[in-house]
Order: C-alpha cells, then sequence, then structure tokens
C-alpha cells in the first residue's frame, strides 16, 4: 500500500510536470516569436533613424541618435509591452543603460564562442525561463554585430573623425564602446517578461 501510494504521487508529480512542461513549450515558443518579432522592429526604426541623421549631419550630429532616439524607443516599447526591453554591449559607452548583467554576460559569452566555431551572429538567439530573486522571468537576447556604419563612432581611433572623438570624450569620459572591428559582437538586444502571475 504505502509503495503503491509513493508510486502513485510519483505519478501525479510526473503528470503535473508533463503537462505543465507542455503548456509552457508551448508558451515558450509563442514568447520567443513574440521576442524576435519586438526585436526586429526595434532594430528596424533605430537603423531607420540612424541613417537619416547619418545622411543629414555626419557621425557627429548623429551622436544624438544613439544617445537619445536608442534609449526613447526602447523606453517606448517597454511601456507598450510590459516588458524590459534594452541594449546592452559587450564594453559600454552609457553604462548606466548598457551593462549587462550576469545573465546577459553569460549570454554575450556565450554568443561570442558559438561565433568562434563558425556560427554567424544573424543566425543567434537565446530564449531562457529564468528564476531570479525577485520572481520567473522569460528572457530573449538577440546579437548586435558591428557594421560598417557603426565604426564612426565605435571603431578604432583611426576610424573616428576627429568632431566624433571630441564629442564622445565630452559627453561619454568613461567610453569603453571603441575599437570594435567590423563582424565584432557589440553587444545585443534583451528582452525581459515576468511571469509571476501569468
Ligand atoms: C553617430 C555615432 C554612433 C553611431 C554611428 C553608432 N553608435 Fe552606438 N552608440 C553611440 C552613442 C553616443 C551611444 C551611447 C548611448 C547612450 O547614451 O545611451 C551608443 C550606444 C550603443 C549601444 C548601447 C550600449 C552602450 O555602449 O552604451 C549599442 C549596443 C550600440 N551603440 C550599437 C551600435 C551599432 C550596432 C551601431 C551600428 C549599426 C552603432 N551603435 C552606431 C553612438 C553611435
Amino acid at each position: 500500500m504505502r509503495s503503491r501510494g509513493l508510486i502513485e504521487s510519483l505519478l501525479v508529480a510526473g503528470l503535473a510536470l508533463g503537462a505543465s512542461s507542455v503548456f509552457s513549450q508551448d508558451d515558450l515558443a509563442a514568447r520567443e516569436q513574440a521576442a524576435k518579432q519586438t526585436v526586429l522592429s526595434f532594430a528596424k526604426e533605430l537603423s531607420g533613424a540612424l541613417k537619416v541623421a547619418l545622411k543629414k549631419g555626419g557621425p557627429s550630429s548623429a551622436i544624438g541618435v544613439c544617445r537619445d532616439i536608442a534609449p526613447a524607443i526602447a523606453n517606448r516599447i517597454s511601456l507598450e509591452k510590459g516588458w524590459k526591453v534594452t541594449r546592452v554591449g559587450t564594453r559600454v559607452r552609457n553604462a548606466m543603460i548598457g551593462t549587462p548583467d550576469a545573465w546577459e554576460q553569460q549570454v554575450l559569452a556565450d554568443f561570442q564562442a558559438r561565433a568562434a566555431q563558425g556560427e554567424s551572429y544573424k543566425q543567434m538567439s537565446r530564449s531562457e525561463v529564468v528564476e531570479e530573486p525577485g520572481g520567473r522571468y522569460f528572457r530573449f537576447m538577440k546579437p548586435i554585430p558591428v557594421q560598417e556604419v557603426c565604426v564612426g563612432c565605435h571603431g578604432r581611433a583611426a576610424d573616428l573623425g576627429e568632431p566624433v572623438r571630441a564629442a564622445l570624450t565630452e559627453r561619454y569620459p568613461h567610453d569603453k564602446a571603441v575599437n570594435y572591428r567590423v563582424g565584432d559582437l557589440r553587444g545585443a538586444f534583451s528582452i525581459k517578461q515576468p511571469l509571476n502571475g501569468n
């Protein structure tokens, strides 16, 4: 009797676990899809704004796009969705906004390791349900590789024009987000959704 009770309760526990993991697999896929879409529209809006600004006034005037418009878009989407939507860097210019947390650091390192094995940043992303002291979260990251257009503000000294260098030094005296080359991992889009109560 006793062992049957035990087996029964293990079975019940197993079924409950099975059922919840089937549900959360579907849920995870739906959340991943929504996160990918959100990152795509964020990236599109940002690169559109950057291109317009670069065309109009060159890199030194486009600094304002990265400084003001990128966080504004991120904030607007965060409010719309009820998620935290940000960009984090492998090295940062704005430490307050761009610094990756422990999970994000691990994922960035993993993206770099996968790239070293020949995988393309364009194909990569990472989704995970993470338990944190504050609760459960669905987390998603998508790499941001360095393109030609980025090195005017994130490249080596030779890539930065003098007005850009001066403007960056003035606004970001602790800037670490330079010396990148095309194809490097600049950082990632990162999304964090609370799961508690859902
Ligand atoms: C016109 C100059 C300029 C160009 C071009 C530029 N950036 Fe930036 N970038 C900045 C500035 C300024 C910041 C700091 C924004 C802030 O204060 O939050 C920044 C911040 C970032 C951040 C956030 C992390 C951090 O370091 O603070 C990422 C990620 C980033 N840029 C990626 C890119 C990528 C990718 C490109 C090319 C597609 C690019 N940037 C092109 C000026 C530029």
